[in-house]
């Protein structure tokens, strides 16, 4: 939980995490309509900034590829499903043959999803432990700007159960926290963010981030963390589902 904290407390500049900010979209009685604009502009925002063509290519491709047979992929908090959605079109633009499926706990962010639903994307209302609970397993598992929005509890809670949930790789991307980072966020943002929540909420989330060696601090063996490009963090795991799981 983020308790309020006085500006006198608070981090100033980017040299350390500033967690007592949150964010417009986690507030549950946010302004509904700018909310859904939001996950609906996150296609674009997510292409520009969020190396996930990179990281399809050194990361996921190799991984479905290594399999030799259909795989089933789960975005672990998918929000409005632009992710998984640009992965499997990439996938499916390999030739890989894979099950996808978004899950996110968050009802707004689920309606949000079901709007890219497509053949072969499945999105799911759950979060981790509902999915493990239910005994769901999958080759891969990765997620998108989750890591920042949570606190340490969350995060361990949140990293524990993509472990326990994958057969394979694990992928947490994020943003890096950099004053040029929050710079040009600040500017470029300005043009797409009208009607949501972008501009306050993206700059937030620069100050919530991480740099790459505290998220390995704070993640911990067997984690890894690799810088895949410029302001992106990508943690790295394998996970411990059994393979016959
Ligand atoms: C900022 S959103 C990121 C959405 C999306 N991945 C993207 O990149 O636009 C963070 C999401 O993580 C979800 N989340 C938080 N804890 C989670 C958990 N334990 N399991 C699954 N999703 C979780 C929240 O509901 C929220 O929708």
């Amino acid at each position: 939980m983020n308790r309020p904290v006085t500006s006198a407390a608070r981090p100033r500049g980017l040299s350390r995490r500033d967690t007592s900010l949150t964010e417009l979209m986690d507030d549950p009685d946010c302004d509904p309509r700018a909310l859904a604009a939001t996950y609906r502009r996150f296609d674009l925002v997510n292409r520009l900034v969020s190396a996930w063509g990179r990281v399809y290519r050194e990361h996921v491709a190799p991984e479905l590829r290594s399999l030799g047979r259909r795989a089933r992929v789960l975005d672990l908090g998918c929000g409005g499903g632009d992710v998984v959605v640009r992965l499997a079109a990439l996938a499916a633009r390999d030739g890989l043959a894979v099950d996808w499926v978004g899950a996110d706990p968050d009802p707004r962010a689920h309606t949000a999803a079901l709007e890219r639903q497509r053949s072969g994307v499945r999105f799911v209302a759950a979060g981790s432990r509902e999915l493990l609970e239910a005994g769901q397993r999958f080759d891969l598992v990765v997620s998108n700007h989750v890591l920042h929005h949570l606190d340490t509890e969350g995060l361990r809670s949140f990293a524990d159960d993509s472990l326990a949930l994958s057969r394979g790789a694990v992928l947490h991307a994020d943003i890096a926290r950099s004053r040029p980072a929050y710079a040009l966020y600040a500017v470029g943002i300005t043009p797409l963010s009208a009607g949501t929540f972008l501009r306050v909420d993206g700059l937030r989330s620069i100050r919530r981030s991480y740099r790459a060696p505290e998220l390995a601090a704070a993640l911990g063996s067997p984690w890894r963390v690799e810088t895949p490009a410029p302001f992106r963090v990508l943690a790295v795991a394998r996970g411990r589902a059994h393979a016959d799981a």
